[in-house]
């Protein structure tokens, strides 16, 4: 299979620019000089190359939402802030190839005219933001940023580990020097984002494809995957796998077969329960949902799910479901940035409904309680932080009910 992102994954120090050139790395910049921006723009465009990040945004109207003759300057974003439960892919670029992802970051500059790209970093990735620092001082000593064909400045900045700065106007706000808090949308930050400039934001992996779709061309990418879902996904497994980690695969391959081959299996060869497949944002699927999905937005859609960011998580048979949402509402009720009502409240009131059900103090009222405060908080905050608890507890009540109503009978976990 064509490998786009962890083709060296394996190549030790690929974080220093000399091994990083044996293999390859800036080789796509020869090709992308000789070309102008908007030919760069419309072979990205060509390639039907769908972002990364979790929302599924096509990459090319992205871009093309800039107006042709403004006055304002373009800023590219770096979104590495990956903060999403279960989700550890990117991270795993920026160990193992950050020169790859600077590749990328310089193609989406070079089309878009960008004089300033700011990469935002997760503020507990210390190991690889050092990583990314070595790697791109030596790119910039090599003289990559501040050549005839190419002159642009990289701001790195760190976070301080709030989850919803990874929310891209809550990210353009913490670069500013505020706080993290999520702003209605539109103006989107295209329009006016980053100190009111046209602002770029995209995922380390989005960008990570581009040198691969000017090398190669468009139709090279485009032929891999499925009709809608173009190139490669990488995927970060984790749960009760025999082999977590983070694993490339064809956009269309089947979630068994990533299941079986990828990850091994599951532990101890224990029957499937569930499998959140894209990050806790998406709804749970059940293992015979989950068994029939591809790896591609219109599968993962069409099993009644999201793509999401690729962070799968599996839930074996001795799993307890309600544990599970208990822990994804905690995550989202300490996360939640507190500026909507709804969210800030609703989010807490789920995590002590789900608190008491799993400590066996629920009574059957807390189930439909919680389904109801779900319900009650739904589309109602500024970002969708507080909805992605709502696909969460709508979906695992849906799907697990029994779980929940046997808490309650039982007056304790059933799995412990
Ligand atoms: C609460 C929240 C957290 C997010 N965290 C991240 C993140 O850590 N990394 C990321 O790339 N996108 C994250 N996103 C999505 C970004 O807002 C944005 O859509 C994305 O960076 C765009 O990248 P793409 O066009 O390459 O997909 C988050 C969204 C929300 C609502």
């Amino acid at each position: 299979m064509t490998l786009i992102i962890t083709k060296y994954f394996e190549v030790d120090d690929m974080h220093r620019l000399s091994v990083a050139k044996d293999h390859g790395a800036y080789s796509s910049l020869e090709k992308l000089f000789q070309m102008s921006p908007s030919d760069v723009v419309d072979e990205v465009g060509k390639s039907k190359h769908v972002g990364r990040g979790g929302a599924g945004f096509p990459v090319w109207n992205k871009w093309n939402f800039i107006p042709p003759n403004s006055d304002k300057p373009v800023h590219l974003i770096v979104n590495a802030d990956e903060s999403e439960p279960g989700t550890f892919k990117d991270r795993a670029i920026l160990e193992r190839d950050p020169h790859l992802l600077i590749e990328g970051m310089m193609v989406a500059a070079y089309a878009l005219g960008v004089k300033k790209i700011f990469v935002y970093f997760r503020g507990e990735y210390r190991f690889q933001w050092k990583r990314f620092i070595e790697a791109l001082t030596q790119a910039e000593d090599e003289g990559l940023f501040s050549s005839e064909a190419f002159k642009c400045d990289v701001i790195v900045h760190r976070g301080g580990g709030a989850y919803i700065c990874g929310e891209e106007t809550a990210l353009i706000r913490s670069i500013e020097g505020e706080r993290g808090l999520p702003k209605e949308k539109p103006p989107f930050p295209v329009t006016e984002g980053l100190f009111g400039a046209h602002t770029v934001i995209h995922n380390v992996e989005t960008l990570c494809s581009l040198p691969f779709i000017i090398s190669n061309g468009a139709d090279a990418f485009a032929s891999i995957g499925t009709e809608k879902s173009k190139g490669t996904k990488l995927i970060s497994i984790s749960g009760h796998v025999e082999s977590p980690g983070v694993y490339e695969v064809v956009m269309g391959t089947p979630v068994a077969s990533v299941l079986a081959t990828h990850a091994g299996g599951t532990l101890g060869g224990r029957r499937l329960k569930a499998v959140v497949p894209g990050g806790t944002s998406v709804p749970v699927l059940n293992s015979e949902e989950a068994l029939g999905a591809r790896i591609d937005f219109e599968s993962m859609k069409e099993a009644g799910s999201l793509l999401g960011s690729g962070g799968m998580m599996v839930l074996d048979e001795s799993a307890c479901t309600v544990r599970f949402l208990s822990d994804v509402a905690r995550f989202y009720a300490n996360e939640s940035c507190g500026q909507c009502t709804p969210c800030r409240e609703g989010t807490g009131w789920i995590k002590k409904i789900l608190n008491g059900i799993e400590s066996g103090a629920g009574s059957d009222r807390d189930v439909q309680l919680l389904v109801d405060v779900a319900e009650g908080i739904k589309g109602k905050s500024i970002c969708p932080l507080a909805d992605s608890l709502v696909v969460s507890v709508q979906s695992f009540v849906r799907k697990f009910r029994e779980e929940f109503k046997q808490h309650v009978k039982l007056g304790c976990c059933p799995f412990n």
